[in-house]
């Protein structure tokens, strides 16, 4: 890692309830996290990010947030994430946490105040509370769609049960969008941000970056929202949104040693994306365009391309993404009849994908991803090649984007089954009673750690020798240059090592004068076959 480690860093996301489970109730908790601290030191990776372990009643899994400064008692309290920070600063591993900022859930105490308060009242201020339209107020202020499905909004209703006024929730319905625009809301995240950082926190990933602030009017806006799509619309991207951002990085800047932001920003244009890196703003944003991609040579080309010369031009690096709780996993998307498609999850009905080539085409792409440079983050269980549970029970379901859109879209429970550690283990080691919140599919015995660990040709080792390389060879902060490569190959060089991704094309030589140093598939002779990555040096 460089000085700025945030430029070059590994990141490892860790989904807390899905991790590991010390007390055996089948949800992972921070002492789980822990225990397994120096796991991820071994992996190889710079840094871990967690996902939100707030005090939440879990309506979206914990994206609900009731108290930013208490641990929900589900993953345990302030003194665990205390170990936590430090456990993990001792193994030399730098923490990022979630901040929630678009929404609270509807049991924060700021938004039970302002129901409470009524209409007018400073406290509603806080949040996006207007009068209905018609002549009763019936219908919603305007006509914007949560992202989950059905309406985004909902009316109160008075202890007499008379219709009240309607507030704005772009997500679940437990699930309230701060306004933005209030100086109250602004304070009161800066207290939250000192909080975290006060107690040694290195970054915040923030979560729906694009969505703080709301075009003036709130004009009405026709198109059905999806989490995945890069969103446009009066609720996406505002200008406003950066002032925000500049406001938080001179918090930021006020502390010692390099704290980080990195926006989770569902913007499609590289450039428009590239505003939220001005040297005064955030740090990183995920590149969720690579993430989106197609299994295409050109279109690897032209977006790693494009979103590296946008990042460029303002001086910051790009952040590299395959996975994460919100998209199928790149096994799965890539095992799919059109490889890459996204897909707001699959249940049994669906087609399934081939869980071998898609594995296969995994391992290449995250060997591609590794060698760019720039910070690249993992998500939990990609370093086993786990697919997505794609034939979970209806009836297990708990993504509110399962309900909300009626039943018609599985959504993400199926990227975000528990671990599996130990293949003998009740559980497969996630929990020493054998509970997991969410079944395990057959498939994740044979991927288990310690069915990979130390074996030749696993995922696992071919994770922890990519990182190991990675760091060794410093890929991060090196260059990029295109290497002519032919129609279905993604070939460049890092510094010492020349890359080239074989994307459903036939076999291609490989060039005279160098030796392979790592391959996603073993090699057959001197040829890099379809759907594989190599990692070449000058012999
Ligand atoms: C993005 C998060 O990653 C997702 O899990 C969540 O449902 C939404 N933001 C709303 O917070």
């Amino acid at each position: 890692m460089t000085a700025e480690w945030w430029r070059d860093a590994v990141i490892y996301q860790i989904y807390p309830r899905s991790f590991a489970d010390s007390t055996g109730d089948g949800y992972g908790d921070l002492p789980g996290i822990i225990e397994k601290i120096p796991y991820l030191a071994g992996l190889g990776v710079d840094a871990i990010w967690m996902s939100p372990f707030y005090r939440s009643p879990m309506a979206d899994a914990g994206y609900d947030v009731a108290d930013y400064e208490e641990i929900d008692p589900l993953f345990g309290d302030l003194s665990d994430a205390d170990r936590l920070i430090a456990t993990a600063h001792a193994a030399g591993l730098k923490v990022v946490v979630d901040l929630v900022p678009n929404h609270t859930s509807d049991e924060h105490r700021w938004f039970r105040a302002a129901v409470a308060a009524g209409p007018g009242s400073p406290e509603r201020e806080m949040y996006h509370f207007h009068d209905g339209r018609g002549e009763h107020g019936e219908l919603p202020p305007n006509n914007w769609k949560s992202v989950f499905g059905g309406a985004g909004w909902t009316r109160l209703t008075s202890p007499d049960g008379t219709p009240e006024q309607w507030y704005l929730h772009l997500f679940d319905v437990k699930q309230p969008d701060l306004d933005w625009s209030t100086e109250r809301v602004r304070e009161a995240f800066d207290g939250v941000l000192r909080f975290w950082l006060d107690r040694g926190v290195d970054g915040f990933r923030v979560d729906v970056a694009h969505g703080l602030i709301k075009a003036d009017g709130l004009p009405d806006f026709d198109e059905e929202q999806s989490l995945l799509d890069g969103q446009s619309g009066p609720m996406w991207d505002q200008d406003g949104v950066h002032d925000v951002y500049r406001r938080w990085r001179r918090i930021l800047d006020s502390y010692d040693g390099d704290r980080s932001l990195v926006a989770e920003a569902w913007v499609a244009d590289p450039k428009r994306l590239a505003l939220y890196l001005r040297p005064d703003e955030m740090h990183t944003a995920f590149n969720f365009q690579f993430l989106d991609n197609p299994w295409d040579a050109p279109s690897y080309r032209e977006v790693i391309a494009a979103t590296m010369a946008a990042d460029e031009a303002v001086g910051a690096p790009t952040t590299w993404v395959l996975s994460n709780h919100d998209v199928l996993r790149h096994v799965s998307r890539l095992g799919l009849a059109e490889p890459g498609s996204s897909h707001e999850g699959l249940g049994a009905g669906d087609e399934q994908p081939d869980n071998v080539v898609g594995l296969r085409r995994a391992r290449a792409a995250t060997l591609m991803m590794l060698a760019l440079p720039g910070s690249a983050y993992l998500y939990q269980g990609e370093e086993l090649g786990l697919p997505d549970h794609t034939t979970l029970p209806d009836d297990l379901r708990q993504d509110p984007t399962w309900f909300r859109s009626e039943f018609t879209k599985p959504g993400r429970d199926g990227c975000r089954v528990p671990m599996p550690w130990a293949a003998e283990e009740p559980g497969l080691g996630f929990s020493p009673t054998g509970r997991t919140w969410l079944p395990q599919p057959d498939s994740y015995r044979g991927l288990a750690v310690d069915v990979q660990d130390g074996a030749p040709g696993s995922t696992l080792t071919l994770y922890r020798a990519a990182l190991a390389a990675r760091r060794g060879l410093a890929l991060g902060s090196g260059e990029l240059a295109w290497v002519p490569g032919g129609e279905s190959v993604v070939a460049f060089d890092n510094g010492p090592v020349r890359v080239m991704t074989n994307v459903l094309g036939a076999p291609v030589e490989l060039p005279e004068g160098y030796e392979v140093l790592l391959s996603s598939v073993p090699l057959h002779g001197h040829v890099l076959p379809t759907d594989t990555t190599v990692w070449l040096t000058r012999g």
